[in-house]
């Protein structure tokens, strides 16, 4: 049987696994793509550490470049993760000719263009199914299930250590704190969590999957970002009393002229399938022509969903090298001639529904004064709770409003808090409705 060599660089959570499911699974691998996967060497600082796998004489190196230079070796995994030595990794493998597989959704969020331009005019393969969504299967859902469909709408929650500690809260009331230390116990956590709880760890990936799913370069610059953690049980609490559970969503919306690019959380409606989907598990839901809407969910990060999506990169390569060579999906999806810049709408030009969370003196006048400033923007507003409950001086006034425009929510909050009528800061959550 025909062997493909395949070099790993970095032996961490993701790397072991690979090279796990290799030895584990070695017969079906082999049985269904016709030739033999094999490890011929992989990289990392330290080479000494128990993995749990006999790796032999000779395989563990602490150079990464003896991988990248190895002429035997067809496909190289960069599992080191970062921009940093990852991005030399990747790009003198492909000098070399070599086909590569990443995880790593901070290198291609802000320097894939370059190196996939890189690959494409080298002929060789940058694969990337493992960056966004661990096993879920959405890098090959838009570039092949949907070859044929104009996508329109890719919402998803695509970061498990927010999931976790949202989901945490909603359900068991713990503190954001709390949540976190046990996300980072559990091994989802970033290695700066600031990457997960901030939301750019999601803009990374919806950088990704927009480039993708609109033909467009990556654009994570502009992408409007906003974290988790102002989030308040408070606020959960209300939500969920309206129906509603609140998810950090990456939403990218295309109406053919330009993008909405947008990471913040979101008040999903219970009926919605991604106000369900709970605990660190990530999924999307994709918006066709031809299809309607499909959700996809997986397990996001950790060793062995990872290392699935990257063994099912390796195979794909390793299919194509048996059908003697080329590349038959491109890369980024669209042909690289066909690949051009789309305007993301700023932030401010977004039409959407609102929550708002306003404390204030319980006196006469206040909501009057409130609701006429809204009023003046144009913003129609659904409901509005108040309760008795004392926070920070004051009361808790809850709004939801029909759908406005964010420049007009944003200069309204701006008037409002200059009444001082508030002891505190106004909150702001966006609803996404569903459209049905
Ligand atoms: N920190 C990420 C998460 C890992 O929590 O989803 C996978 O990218």
């Amino acid at each position: 049987m025909k062997q493909i060599n395949i070099g790993i660089v970095g032996m961490g959570t993701v790397g072991t696994g690979i090279a796990k499911i290799m030895v584990q699974n070695k017969d079906i691998i082999s049985a269904r793509i016709g030739a033999e996967l094999v490890l011929k060497k992989a990289a990392d600082l330290d080479i000494e550490r128990d993995r749990g796998i006999d790796f032999g004489p000779d395989l563990l190196t602490t150079d990464p470049f003896l991988v990248t230079d190895d002429p035997d070796i067809a496909i190289v995994a960069e599992m080191v993760g970062g921009t940093g030595i990852a991005k030399e990794v990747i790009e003198r493998a492909i000098e070399n000719g070599k086909h590569v597989v990443t995880a790593n959704k901070a290198l291609l969020a802000e320097h894939g263009n370059a190196l996939f331009e890189k690959a494409e005019n080298k002929g060789v393969a940058l694969a990337y199914e493992a960056s966004v969504g661990g096993c879920m299967p959405i890098i090959k859902t838009i570039r092949e299930t949907l070859v044929s469909n104009r996508i329109e709408a890719v919402t998803g929650i695509l970061n498990g250590t927010c999931n976790y500690i949202l989901t945490r809260i909603t359900n068991e009331g713990i503190t954001f704190a709390e949540a976190l230390k046990d996300a980072q116990s559990k091994g989802f956590a970033e290695a700066d969590p600031t990457l997960d709880v901030g939301g750019f760890d999601t803009a990374h990936k919806l950088a990704i999957i927009s480039a993708l799913a609109y033909g467009m370069k990556i654009n994570l610059d502009e992408i409007y970002i906003e974290g988790i953690s102002n989030i308040t049980p408070m606020d959960i609490e209300f939500a969920k009393d309206c129906g509603y559970r609140i998810k950090l969503l990456a939403i990218g919306k295309f109406d053919g002229n330009a993008v909405e690019a947008r990471i913040h959380p979101t008040m999903v409606p219970f009926s919605n399938q991604l106000a369900n989907v709970s605990g660190s598990m990530n999924a999307v839901s994709l918006t066709a022509d031809g299809v309607g809407n499909m959700v996809l969910s997986g397990r996001g990060a950790g060793m062995m969903p990872t290392a699935t999506a990257v063994l099912s990169d390796v195979a794909d390569i390793a299919r194509n090298i048996l059908a003697g060579g080329g590349i038959r999906v491109p890369l980024r999806s669209y042909q690289a001639a066909n690949i051009r810049e789309v305007p993301i709408r700023p932030i401010d030009d977004i039409k959407t529904h609102y929550y708002f969370r306003f404390t204030v003196f319980d006196r006469p006048g206040v909501l009057s004064k409130i609701a006429g400033i809204l009023g003046n923007h144009g913003i129609s507003i659904k409901s509005v709770h108040q309760t008795e409950r004392k926070l920070d001086g004051g009361v808790p006034l809850f709004m939801l409003t029909h759908r406005a425009n964010e420049a007009d929510v944003q200069s309204s909050l701006k008037e409002i808090s200059a009444l001082e009528v508030s002891t505190q800061n106004p909150v702001l959550i966006r609803i996404e409705e569903d459209e049905s």
